[in-house]
């Protein structure tokens, strides 16, 4: 196992009921005035936002709102939340919405409390936080990215055709109120997209050094098993509680750090995936699921026992009388069957992607140290012409 310290500053209250429970005795640490985030207005038509600006009204706040947090934030909307947070020096801001909203909030929280270009000194290249970003609480809405639970923003620079994400502790929202059962409202093609993506977190950590017996592995294996059987229930029924607590403690488990600890990890597939989206504004998980099986048919020889190892540990694969190459490709077959049982996009083409785009994008990639296999751009390259149709 690697070296590690852990910190997770970010308080979780996780349950039905959390917001109205707990709410305003959080908000009331921080001073009355709040700035209300959220994204293109599901929290309306579910009823969220009006059981949230009751409680924040009720406990004598004044709600500064910034909405319209697009799916791949991007950086002029962070510039747009950040003068509003200024102008009215909030002393809050309570993002509500899924890994979208919490993202840009994470980069207002920071654009708002200094004069640096953001960007420029803290996403194209990473920086040292030396101020304090405005307080952030959010309210999680859908399962998938865990942003709930790190200091994680990925943000979109459309000028300069950049998606990147950095992951600041300082950015990791002082508290997480988590209710299953506001995710019941999630349409399924948005519920299959974060739970594939809680999937790739995991995997993206799994598939990396050490490979010797480590916890994380073992956890991982559990989750990874978690997530299938309840993404499946979750299917077949939107309103199963059991199941929708589990997606959303996964996807905070996936990307609490504690999975990750002594791990090296990849995310090799999420970096070529941020580049289809800076070019196309594809949506996250369903690029996941396109690049991923053919990615690791790219690697699996270079980490041969642990796809051994995920073929017979989450996928029940037999291993009696067979190699363990076929072993490790019935396991990606698996994940294969599984991408298209749940109904997610198998190929570039359906998310919009043009081919001759595809060079340009496999030369923005950034590479990823942790792979089992380092890629190149000509490989990167390969893996997208693969994918495309
Ligand atoms: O915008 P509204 O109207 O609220 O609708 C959203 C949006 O259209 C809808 N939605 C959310 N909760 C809902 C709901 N609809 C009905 N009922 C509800 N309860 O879902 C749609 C997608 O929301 P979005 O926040 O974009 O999805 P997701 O959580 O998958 O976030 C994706 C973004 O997070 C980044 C991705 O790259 C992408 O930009 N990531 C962030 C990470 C992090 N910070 O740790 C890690 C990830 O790997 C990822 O890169
Ligand atoms: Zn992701």
């Amino acid at each position: 196992m690697n070296n590690f310290i852990f910190e997770n500053a970010t308080k979780v209250y996780f349950g039905k009921g959390c917001v109205k429970e707990y709410l305003s005795s959080l908000t009331g640490k921080y001073g009355s005035k709040i700035l209300l985030a959220y994204g293109g207005g599901s929290i309306k038509k579910n009823g969220i936002y009006e059981e949230v600006t009751e409680i924040l009204k009720r406990t004598g706040n004044t709600v500064i709102e910034f909405s319209g947090i697009m799916a791949n934030p991007t950086y002029e909307k962070v510039l747009e939340g950040a003068r509003l947070a200024k102008e009215n020096e909030v002393n809050l801001i309570l993002g509500i919405g899924g890994g979208s909203v919490m993202d840009c909030c994470k980069a207002v929280s920071m654009a708002a409390a200094t004069e640096k270009d953001i960007w420029e000194n803290y996403w194209a290249a990473p920086g040292i936080v030396d101020f304090e970003p405005v307080p952030l609480g959010v309210i999680v809405t859908v399962a998938g990215t865990g942003s709930e639970c790190n200091g994680g923003a990925v943000i979109t620079n459309e000028k300069q055709k950049i998606k990147t994400g950095r992951d600041y502790p300082k950015c990791n929202p002082r508290f997480a109120l988590i209710d299953p059962t506001y995710t019941y409202s999630v349409p399924k093609n948005q519920m299959v997209s974060g739970g594939f993506d809680i999937l790739s977190h995991i995997m993206e950590t799994y598939f990396s050094e050490p490979n010797e017996d480590n916890v994380s592995d073992d956890i991982s294996e559990a989750l990874m098993r978690s997530v299938i059987r309840n993404l499946r229930a979750a299917i077949q029924n939107p309103e199963d509680y059991t199941a929708r607590s589990n997606l959303l403690w996964a996807s905070t488990m996936a990307e609490n750090r504690i999975i990750k600890l002594g791990k090296k990890c990849d995310f090799e597939c999420h970096q070529m995936e941020h580049q289809l989206g800076a070019y196309t504004d594809c949506n996250h998980g369903q690029g996941l699921a396109v690049l991923h099986p053919v990615y690791y048919r790219h690697i699996y020889q270079n980490g041969l026992p642990k796809f051994v190892n995920f073929a017979k540990n989450v996928w029940q694969i037999p291993g009696e009388g067979k190699s363990d190459e076929e072993i490790a490709a019935e396991g990606i077959s698996a994940l294969t069957a599984f991408i298209r049982e749940i109904g997610l996009p198998g190929t570039l083409k359906e998310l919009g992607v043009k081919k001759e785009m595809l060079k340009e994008i496999a030369d923005t990639c950034n590479i990823s140290a942790g792979s089992y296999k380092k890629m190149t751009p000509e490989e990167i390259l390969d893996i997208f012409r693969e994918c495309y149709e």
